[in-house]
């Protein structure tokens, strides 16, 4: 099995780029099949869950181009109704986007329920309440969703969700961008890769205002046409970088980012000490000294991600005092990597929903293992920050969602090898 090896205690020293955003990517792909003609899409990053959903829609009959430097061609004019495979649904989460997308395009959809990263319980409710919203009629058994129109048929409706969900609001979005009236989600996500979503399908002639805000209005069309799109930088994948310069220390210009999306992490890392310069597309964090104790609350976009809650807890476990994260989207993520960083040395007491970190002068190499993405490029950190030798095993998680992160981290001095056990 594969897992990396790093040699802990180098400053990071340079610059990194920014691949597209991974959840921006793994929506905007399964909504092409609500396109009838060419979608040139560029800045598409170069990980398995994109790998995965690439192949689910060969596998459906689509006809995929992929060229060097992140550009995918992905053509479903003609693609008739397919199943899409059980087996390679399961490996992704993104794959919930496929019902949004069949019932979109065919007004019916039955397709394997998602797998991906389980830090905690991920119900599909809202997505279900989005789509009967529109008049289908969605039952969950044997592992299967499968919606089928009801008696009058799909057609655009008013859906509040009961709570604020990416993956419902994207999946709404995708339902009902063909389907007639208008369509109205309330309370929805205000993510970037929402409104990145929407200026997809707008560029491909879908009418959908309000993105980004908490009202989202949908106004069917007929069709869709092919075009080109450029996805967004990824803002976990600049978070992450950011999280490690300021704990393992150095200076490193972070390009290819949207320093809008970055406010929250930016404006935590200043308070914790590091020195965070912003220019129009590009980031540089700089940290010598020690960091600072902190307070994170996670919330939905503008507020702290909940997919920087490992990133930004490396820091801490490494800053002068008691630092304290309050988790508020998924109470159990903190089980993904407490074990792991207690081994590393950190000094971690979880409480339901807070952990609380005193930090501690060093961290020390360790074998641990991540247990879902985001806690995977937690574990990296620690040990690129941690005196000594670790290896993280389970890497298949981490390259779900970081392109070439060994490639990019060695370009920044670190010391770290992909190495076979
Ligand atoms: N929720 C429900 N019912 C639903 C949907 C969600 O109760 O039908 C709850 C969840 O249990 C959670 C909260 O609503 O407590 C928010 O969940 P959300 O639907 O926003 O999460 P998601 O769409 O499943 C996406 C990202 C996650 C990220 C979350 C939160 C994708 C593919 N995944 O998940 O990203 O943590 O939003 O921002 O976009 C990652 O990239 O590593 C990752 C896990």
């Amino acid at each position: 099995m594969p897992r990396y090896e790093i040699h802990g205690g180098t400053p990071l020293e340079g610059s990194v780029t920014i691949s597209g955003a991974k959840n921006a990517a793994v929506a905007i792909i399964p909504a092409a099949l609500l396109v009838n003609g060419v979608c040139r899409i560029e800045n598409v990053p170069d990980i398995s869950d994109v790998h995965n959903l690439l192949n689910i829609l060969t596998q459906m009959g689509a006809r995929i181009r992929r060229e060097a430097g992140g550009i995918v061609e992905i053509d479903c004019t003609d693609v008739p109704y397919t199943e899409p495979d059980a087996d390679l649904v399961r490996k992704i989460r993104a794959s919930y986007y496929l019902i949004g997308a069949q019932l979109g395009r065919y007004g019916k959809a039955k397709v394997a329920m998602p797998g991906g990263c389980n830090f905690a319980p991920r119900p599909i409710d809202q997505h279900v309440k989005g789509f009967t919203a529109l008049g289908a009629t969605v039952l969950e058994e044997d592992g299967m969703v499968d919606a089928r129109p009801g008696p009058d048929g799909l057609r655009g409706n008013r859906v509040n969700l009961d709570v604020v969900s990416v993956g419902a609001t994207i999946n709404i979005i995708i339902a009902a961008v063909l389907v007639p009236g208008q369509t109205i989600i309330e309370n929805a996500a205000k993510e970037p890769h929402i409104v990145d979503l929407a200026n997809f399908l707008n560029t491909m002639g879908a009418r959908i205002s309000g993105a980004g805000t908490d009202v989202i209005r949908i106004k069917g069309v007929k069709s869709l046409r092919g075009g080109f799109y450029s996805i967004i930088p990824d803002q976990i994948e600049a978070g992450t970088y950011m999280a490690a310069v300021a704990a393992v220390g150095g200076n490193v210009m972070v390009n290819n980012v949207i320093p809008k999306h970055m406010e929250c992490i930016t404006a935590k890392l200043r308070e914790m000490g590091a020195t965070v310069t912003e220019y129009e597309d590009a980031i540089r964090v700089q940290r010598t000294g020690r960091l600072r104790r902190a307070t994170v609350k996670t919330l939905p976009y503008p507020g702290f991600p909940t997919d920087m809650q490992g990133q930004i807890g490396v820091c801490m476990t490494l800053a002068e005092g008691v630092s304290r994260i309050t988790e508020s989207i998924y109470e159990t993520r903190f089980f993904a990597y407490c074990d792991e960083f207690t081994a590393m040395g950190a000094n971690i007491q979880v409480n339901g929903k807070t952990a609380t970190i005193t930090g501690v002068e060093k961290l020390y190499g360790a074998s641990v293992a991540a247990h879902d993405l985001r806690a995977g490029a937690a574990l990296v950190i620690a040990g690129l920050a941690a005196e000594g030798q670790t290896f993280v095993d389970n890497i298949h998680y981490i390259e779900r969602g970081y392109e070439n992160l060994v490639g990019k981290l060695t370009a920044l001095g670190a010391k770290i090898r992909r190495v076979e056990d």
